[in-house]
């Protein structure tokens, strides 16, 4: 039977799927729809599922709201604010809430920030994705490096919170050159950026262009040299990595993806969002409809747009906690794994990975993988799970 009482953090993930254009590396639920969309009725959809949610789990203090996407930026502040209303009024929305928009960095969308800010925003997390034009114009992007910029400006003119996600191991990607970058970007970088590496997602543009040979992305030597140089600036700058792709200052982390991370509740609403809920000692997990289209005709007739719905076992559990603790620097409670799934990790194992510099057990007892451990993640988190 697993605990979530009340106080525990919860999190609310809003998804808005539309773009304006589509970037050919990107395989996230994102749609563009040059006619445009019905943002109204749309919104009345948003409000009915969080309706629907807030009955499963009523009484929650939440923690967090991300608008993430697609590009939420597109939204237009009203419908913000029509959104957090709506889960204020369902839940209670704590007083130090963390609300973040993901938002494109163009100029158009820097012009709603102050509207956002109006609604309740209070941190935005902007795509910069590179400081180099040839390479944001590869990458498909609609703005320039100094577009990016001059959104990244008007978000530190509006909010006290704000980050930026960089992608690195891009095609024909040096370290001098990513290094040289880098360090611009953190001299804009406040208090917390996201540095992705590339990856080629399968039905991308960028998979078929990899696959004929026209697109060469950084080896796997030269993909792990990034990755230490990334760590090496980052933590030299004083924003060291506190998940394996994102890093900040330390208290600066992003609270709404700590969420997912140590393993608690969140609600998933909007066109293909997945949830975590505990009800009643069991962990459920949750998915929504991914076409928006068919999303918004499912929540009309039915008041939600939920097409998974299902109980996780213990085992999953643990599982997902193995995989998404992992991820973050200050790794994973041991006794939470036993608690949850009954039984301890296997000792042999543990010290066959510390023995290889992989993971490591803090002073406190918990476990986390090392920083030469990371880009081996999925093989370690593979070998515990076991
Ligand atoms: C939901 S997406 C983007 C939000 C926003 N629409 C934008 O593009 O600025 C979140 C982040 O994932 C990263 N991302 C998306 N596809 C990626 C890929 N194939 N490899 C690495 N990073 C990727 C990008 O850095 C992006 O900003
Ligand atoms: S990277 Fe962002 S803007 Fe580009 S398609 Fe994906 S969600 Fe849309």
């Amino acid at each position: 039977m697993l605990n979530m009482n009340l106080t525990t953090p919860f999190a609310v993930y809003v998804h808005w799927p539309f773009c304006l254009s589509k970037c050919p590396y990107c395989d996230f639920n994102s749609h563009v729809r040059h006619g445009g969309i019905d943002e109204a009725r749309f919104l009345r959809g948003y409000e009915t599922e969080i309706t629907a949610m807030a009955a499963r789990v009523p009484g929650r203090t939440v923690s967090s709201v991300f608008f993430g996407g697609g590009t939420p930026s597109l939204m237009q502040p009203s419908s913000v604010q029509a959104i957090l209303d709506c889960i204020g009024k369902h839940w209670t929305i704590a007083a130090d809430a963390e609300v973040t928009l993901e938002a494109n960095p163009t100029s158009v969308e820097a012009s709603r920030f102050l509207g956002f800010r109006a609604a309740g925003v209070n941190r935005v997390s902007l795509g910069v994705q590179a400081l180099d034009d040839a390479a944001l114009k590869e990458l498909g992007r609609l703005h320039t490096a100094q577009e990016a910029l001059d959104a990244v400006a008007v978000a530190r003119s509006i909010f006290d919170r704000y980050s930026f996600d960089l992608i690195y191991a891009r095609p024909r990607q040096m370290p001098e050159g990513w290094a040289a970058e880098l360090k611009r970007a953190i001299a804009e970088a406040a208090e917390h950026l996201s540095l992705y590496q590339l990856t080629i997602e399968p039905d991308t543009p960028f998979f078929g262009l990899h696959r004929a040979g026209k697109l060469l992305v950084p080896d796997e030597d030269l993909a792990r040299d990034l990755y230490d140089l990334t760590q090496n600036v980052c933590s030299d700058a004083g924003l060291p990595a506190y998940e394996i792709s994102n890093h900040a200052r330390p208290g600066a982390e992003c609270r709404h993806n700590l969420v997912y991370w140590r393993g608690h509740d969140y609600a998933g609403v909007g066109p293909g969002a997945h949830g975590r809920l505990t009800i009643d000692g069991r962990r459920i997990a949750t998915e929504t409809e991914k076409r928006p289209e068919s999303w918004l005709i499912r929540v009309e007739a039915s008041g939600s747009g939920m097409i998974v719905d299902e109980n996780l076992t213990s085992g999953e559990v643990a599982d997902e906690y193995l995989l998404m603790g992992l991820r973050l620097t200050e790794g994973i409670d041991p006794e939470r794994y036993s608690a949850i799934s009954g039984r301890a990790l296997n000792p042999g194992r543990i010290s066959i990975l510390r023995n290889e510099g992989a993971v490591e057990t803090t002073a406190d007892g918990r476990l986390r993988v090392t920083q030469s451990g990371f880009p081996l993640l999925d093989a370690v988190v593979a070998d515990l799970a076991a």
